[in-house]
């Protein structure tokens, strides 16, 4: 009874302040009423607007709304979904043309279909936030005469709509947009989207995903204007490009700092372009099709910090690679990964060309051969060394052992041979993972050892450890994955390994002569491979 009669009192209340545009402390009757008509017109599967009533009320407090203080005009929509239980489905409906005063609009994250031409008409937009939804048909060229947007997302990801851009021209009005992010998008017919990009004045960020992008006409860029524009960051991940459009994407701005064109199709050499950008940071090429060897202009990168050249078909020598980056690079690189390309020879044992601040050196999966670098304590900053997956043989130089800030080792899948002892490890005091499995390594520790390390994860397949099972695993009890099996062992599993039973989730044992029966307590292992190793019996 009461509740009826509160809803009928903020109804009237409502019907006598609606003869006024503005009221103190409620928004425009115009742009309540296009509100309700906008959540009209969309499925709100699991209520999120249940706020928006159709009753009345003062929009201004309603969810995702944000009116300006003293003319009480709605500024800012805010419905992006932070979950799958926020959702919004259908359409963007024409009322919201009424929100003339909108500067801020973000319906990202729903699942929206269309991107509507009225858009066009909300002029005061700086900030318009579409990013993944699901849609589909022509980019509106209405989007140009948003002329004071700074801010613009369509990016999509597979799965998230289909987009069809017919031409960019519409971008050229865009002066104040710093921030471009598009996605699921056939560009096939913009044949200028290279020039829109490239003269998009105040543009610092570009962000391109899972876009359709034709050959760019290098006659046609000779003629144009080679301003120089803000871009920054330039991402272009999962698109198509075409290889001749590469050394032009390398040219697009001299003030890159971020560059990614990664897991793009991209065939063939990598062009020697890289000598403007030097304020470049980051460069990122990974899952492509480069081959051939690393340009000399990118070592010459005085502020190159990462470099990712991972899952590429690069087939030079080692020696090569880091005689390409042997410039000022060299002494700016923090983390570089190789890793899965066709690398070829050896480690250069030659400390003069290394890039001696590396943190995070990824060469696996690649076909080195030969001893490994004989003075590894040159790399004095490595926290990741992964070098599986090679052909490095001879023995594990002890230099390793001085390597301070190690965390991460994985020297699995070589040929390497000979001993590994205490002295491997003297400071590796961070060391978590360790990773030696597949080599014809043997490890001897003096029974009384106790690592400097807390492991977490060890792999040591095929290594011999044996005959005693490993003493010095004893205080190693945050280790939750263990491989131990084919190891050499012949021995029972000693009282004290009941101390690793709450963290471990993955132990191998087998292939071993373990013998005794399975202790109870590994029975909270999730994955327990113990097969030819332990005679079972006891408890
Ligand atoms: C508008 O009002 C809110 C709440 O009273 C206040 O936090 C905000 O600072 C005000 N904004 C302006 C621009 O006056
Ligand atoms: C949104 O779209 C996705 C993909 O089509 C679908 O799986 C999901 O159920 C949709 N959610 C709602 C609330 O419509
Ligand atoms: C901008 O709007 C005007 C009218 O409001 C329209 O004639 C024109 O085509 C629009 N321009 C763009 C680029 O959408
Ligand atoms: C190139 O830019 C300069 C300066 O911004 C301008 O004066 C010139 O007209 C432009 N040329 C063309 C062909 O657009
Ligand atoms: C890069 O652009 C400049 C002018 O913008 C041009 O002179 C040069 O030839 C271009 N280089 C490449 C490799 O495209
Ligand atoms: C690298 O691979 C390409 C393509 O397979 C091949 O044509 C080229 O000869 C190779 N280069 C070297 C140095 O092996
Ligand atoms: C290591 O590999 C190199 C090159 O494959 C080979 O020449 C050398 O004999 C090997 N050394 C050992 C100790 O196996
Ligand atoms: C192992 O024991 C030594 C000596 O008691 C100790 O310094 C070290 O921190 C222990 N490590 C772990 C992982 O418990
Ligand atoms: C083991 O891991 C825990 C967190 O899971 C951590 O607090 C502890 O310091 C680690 N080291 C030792 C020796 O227990």
């Amino acid at each position: 009874m009461i509740r009826v009669f509160v809803l009928l009192f903020v109804v009237a209340t409502c019907h006598v302040w609606s003869t006024s545009s503005s009221v103190d402390g409620q928004c425009i009757e115009k742009e309540r009423e296009a509100l309700v008509v906008f959540k009209q017109g969309l499925v709100d599967e699991y209520n999120v607007l249940s706020s928006w009533a159709s009753t009345g009320g003062d929009c201004c407090t309603w969810r995702g709304i944000r009116c300006d203080n003293s003319t009480h005009h709605i500024t800012a929509l805010d419905l992006r979904a932070e979950s799958n239980e926020q959702i919004l489905s259908g359409q963007i409906g024409s009322s919201l043309v009424e929100l003339q005063h909108l500067s801020y609009l973000d319906l990202s994250n729903n699942n929206f279909t269309n991107i509507p031409e009225f858009i066009g008409s909300l002029s005061r937009l700086t900030y318009l936030d579409l990013s993944y939804n699901l849609f589909v048909g022509i980019i509106p060229s209405q989007l140009g005469n948003l002329t004071r947007l700074e801010y613009l997302d369509l990016y999509g990801a597979p799965g998230y709509g289909q987009l069809i851009g017919n031409s960019l021209e519409w971008l050229s009005h865009l002066n104040s947009l710093q921030h471009f992010g598009l996605g699921n998008t056939d560009l096939t017919r913009a044949t200028n989207w290279f020039q829109s990009f490239k003269t998009a004045s105040s543009l610092s960020l570009l962000a391109l995903s899972n876009c359709v992008l034709p050959q760019v006409d290098i006659s046609s860029l000779s003629h144009s204007n080679s301003s120089s524009n803000s871009l920054t960051d330039l991402f272009i991940v999962k698109s198509s490009v075409h290889p001749t459009t590469v050394p032009s994407l390398l040219n697009i701005s001299t003030s890159l700092v971020n560059l990614e064109l990664s897991d793009s199709e991209i065939k063939g050499i990598l062009p020697n372009s890289f000598e403007n950008m030097r304020y470049l940071k980051a460069i990122d090429l990974s899952s492509n099709e480069f081959e051939g060897g690393i340009p000399k202009s990118l070592g010459n990168l005085c502020s190159l910090k990462f470099l990712e050249l991972e899952h590429n078909k690069f087939n030079t020598t080692l020696g090569d690679v880091l005689e390409s980056l042997n410039g000022c690079a060299r002494n700016s690189l923090y983390i570089m990964d190789l890793s899965g390309n066709n690398l070829r020879g050896s480690f250069p044992d030659d400390s003069n060309t290394l890039p001696t601040r590396l943190q995070y050196l990824s060469i696996f999966d690649n076909q080195l051969e030969g001893p490994i670098l004989t003075n590894l304590s040159v790399l004095s900053d490595l926290r990741v060394l992964l070098a599986n997956g090679n052909k490095f043989n001879g023995t594990i130089p002890e230099s390793i052992g001085e390597l301070q800030y190690l965390e991460d080792f994985d020297f699995s899948n070589n040929d390497f041979s000979g001993l590994v002892s205490e002295v491997h490890f003297r400071k590796l005091s961070k060391l978590k993972e360790l990773y030696l499995s597949q080599n014809m390594l043997t490890l001897k520790f003096d029974p009384a050892w106790v690592p400097p390390f807390d492991l977490l994860s060890v792999k040591l397949n095929t290594c011999n450890l044996g005959p005693q099972f490993p003493s010095w695993l004893r205080n190693q009890t945050n280790i939750s994955i263990l491989d131990i099996s084919h190891t050499e062992i012949d021995d029972v599993i000693p009282d004290w390994f009941s101390n690793h039973a709450s963290k471990l989730m993955i132990l191998y044992l087998s292939n071993n002569q373990i013998h005794g029966p399975i202790p109870h307590y590994l029975s909270s292992v999730q994955v327990l491979y113990l097969s030819a190793s332990l005679t079972v019996g006891g408890t």
